[in-house]
């Protein structure tokens, strides 16, 4: 008959079952922040902007997958272009989400993660599962920009009067500068451009 291990400086029974389905009570709460920290910024200055900067966050996920819905969904004669520049986008939107899930977690507070919680944050319109012609899909994505667009601007100037130059920085520099590239990047794609053949001045209209 087989004999256990002990380990004699624990005397603990070793053994080789991992321990599945543990559940136990949350470390912290959500809309809270760790009381002690060396940031020299007072725990009210780290509750605000970790309020926002979750808004900001479920908005910023939001985006980012609907641009990997459009990247999926795109049809029609500029699919390749599209498709490639969705993809580009969403990339360049994956690592907002982190940078902006890290500063709530670098000031004490706790990120949004999961997809339910960020449905019910965000304030993006939520689009229909089918697929969408290619004007409605940059005219989402745009509107998309303009909720976050709006709201970084507001975070940006509250992190500065508060003190606190990291969030402000990460707002203006990291999200709002993404956002803009990317809104004029989108918005060119609707402009109403002869494909072929440019179009001839009306009679009556030309130089004197
Ligand atoms: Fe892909």
């Amino acid at each position: 008959m087989a004999t256990k291990q002990i380990d004699t400086r624990t005397n603990h029974r070793i053994n080789a079952q991992p321990r599945l389905h543990q559940r136990a009570p949350e470390i912290q709460s959500y809309r809270t922040v760790n009381h002690a920290l060396p940031l020299e910024l007072e725990e009210p200055v780290r509750l605000e902007m970790t309020e926002q900067l979750n808004q900001l966050l479920a908005d910023t996920i939001t985006l980012r997958d609907l641009y990997k819905k459009s990247h999926w969904q795109v049809a029609g004669p500029t699919f390749y272009q599209l498709h490639l520049l969705f993809d580009k986008h969403y990339s360049e939107q994956s690592e907002l989400v982190d940078s902006i899930a890290e500063r709530i977690q670098a000031l004490g507070g706790v990120s949004l993660a999961m997809a339910a919680d960020v449905a019910e944050t965000t304030r993006i319109e939520r689009p229909p599962r089918g697929r969408e012609e290619v004007p409605v899909q940059l005219s989402r994505l745009i509107d998309g920009h303009q909720v976050i667009v709006r709201q970084v601007r507001i975070l940006a100037r509250r992190a500065a009067q508060l003190g606190d130059d990291g969030t402000n920085d990460l707002a203006v520099s990291e999200v709002l500068r993404t956002n803009e590239l990317q809104t004029w990047f989108l918005s060119e794609h609707l402009v109403n451009m002869p494909l072929v053949k440019a179009e001839e001045p009306a009679v009556g209209t030309g130089a004197a």
